[in-house]
């Protein structure tokens, strides 16, 4: 380091850098710039939320956790089914007593709350489908093989024991209008757009994202949501993640021949 001779010199830099020192200090507030200090403290407070979000908190392998991880490589076994099945209190796209109307207790509670705030913003929701069985699954999906054949099923239709639905933590939204049913164009309507913004903030994610399909192994569903509670979700959502690069689990496109069996 070069030494300082000059006793003045020397005094003038240290009263420069008081000086640089408090024009720093100020300046957040002296340039107003509330949302720059506000963005770092929520940054700040993500990050430590990321780092104490506890990644075996609920297993991903238990068919009846929060964080179960269902794709094409890993089956929920045949005679799954929840325990706790209940029907939101909300629009419905079917008869109340229509077992796909049912999801888990906690997804009902988070379902209907999203509902009721979408509401006051005039965006009015409607459950398409919730719960079902694998045997359910098993007709849905046949059907789509009838009419697409399989190799086109297979990028938007889950094989029994692969569908998130038979978690009961998974629903599909649709506008009460039923607009877009179930179609890429519901993204636009501003139902989709509420859900794509907001979903998050009730623990839902967006299951099978615009240009993740390599990563998830279906096409593009903003109607598809599924439960993992909010700390998860808001995680996902702000890192846009899918739930396999959260948990380090590998990518999966295509059925492999032996899938991996979550247990009961
Ligand atoms: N449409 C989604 C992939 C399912 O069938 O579960
Ligand atoms: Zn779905």
């Amino acid at each position: 380091m070069r030494k300082i001779k000059n006793k003045k010199l020397l005094g003038s830099l240290v009263v420069a850098g008081v000086l640089t020192a408090l024009v720093y200090l100020a300046w957040p507030t002296a340039s107003g710039s509330v949302a720059q200090t506000t963005s770092q403290q929520s940054s700040k407070t993500l990050t430590t939320e990321s780092s104490s979000l506890n990644k075996q908190q609920y297993p991903v392998d238990t068919a009846s956790s929060l964080w179960v991880v269902v794709n094409k490589g890993r089956q929920l076994p045949s005679i799954y089914a929840p325990a706790d099945l209940v029907v939101p209190t909300v629009s419905l796209r079917l008869s109340a007593s229509s077992s796909e109307m049912r999801v888990r207790a906690d997804t009902a509670r988070a379902i209907e709350s999203m509902f009721a705030s979408a509401k006051q913003e005039a965006v009015n929701l409607m459950l398409a489908s919730g719960y079902r069985s694998y045997a359910a699954q098993e007709s849905v999906y046949s059907g789509y093989v009838k009419t697409y054949g399989q190799a086109q099923a297979d990028t938007f239709s889950a094989r029994p024991g692969h569908s998130e639905h038979q978690t009961g933590l998974a629903a599909d939204i649709e506008p009460l209008n039923r607009h877009c049913e179930l179609d890429i164009c519901f993204e636009a309507t501003p139902e989709g757009q509420w859900l794509a913004v907001n979903a998050y903030q009730y623990g839902f994610i967006i299951r099978y994202q615009k240009a993740m399909q390599n990563m998830t192994g279906y096409q593009y569903e903003p109607w598809h949501i599924r439960f993992v509670g909010q700390a998860l979700a808001a995680q996902l959502h702000t890192n846009n993640q899918t739930l396999e690069q959260f948990f380090n689990l590998p990518a999966i496109t295509d059925y492999p021949a032996q899938s991996f069996e979550l247990k009961i």
